[in-house]
């Protein structure tokens, strides 16, 4: 099987990430927090994007450092993933707004609202992201 389930944006075809924890890792015996990626996947400054209970999730390497927020900006819920970070800065691909990746906040931009961010860990080389629905 292979070592994660379903829906991952960093390949180009998405690939998921089941809410339960899948094959990857330990399923979620701690507190929520389910497999989403490597660090070995994503190198500092890059970004990808998964699936964690239907939605999609950010995922951001800032200087070795990892975040995870929701991947739908908050005006037209362009695909953040598909913009810019600049530092801990998240561009949006559509109308420009701006994020910090590391809360979730807007920090400029034609959007009323903050982004969701999701606790991180990292074990070993596998990096989880905590579901929302156990925050
Ligand atoms: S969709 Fe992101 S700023 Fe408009």
């Amino acid at each position: 099987m292979s070592a994660f389930e379903g829906r991952h944006g960093s390949a180009g075809a998405p690939r998921a990430v089941r809410g339960s924890g899948g094959q990857f890792g330990a399923p979620s015996q701690d507190n929520g927090f389910v497999p989403v990626t490597t660090t070995s996947a994503l190198a500092p400054g890059a970004m990808t994007w998964v699936v964690v209970e239907r939605e999609r999730v950010l995922i951001a390497n800032v200087e070795g450092v990892f975040y995870a927020v929701q991947d739908a900006c908050g005006h037209r819920r362009a695909p953040l993933s598909k913009g810019t970070l600049d530092g801990y800065v998240i561009e949006c691909p559509l109308h420009f707004a701006t994020f910090d990746v590391r809360t979730g906040k807007l920090l400029s931009g034609p959007v009323a609202e903050d982004l969701r961010s999701y606790a991180v860990q990292v074990r070993d080389d596998t990096v989880y992201v905590k579901r929302a629905s156990s925050l």
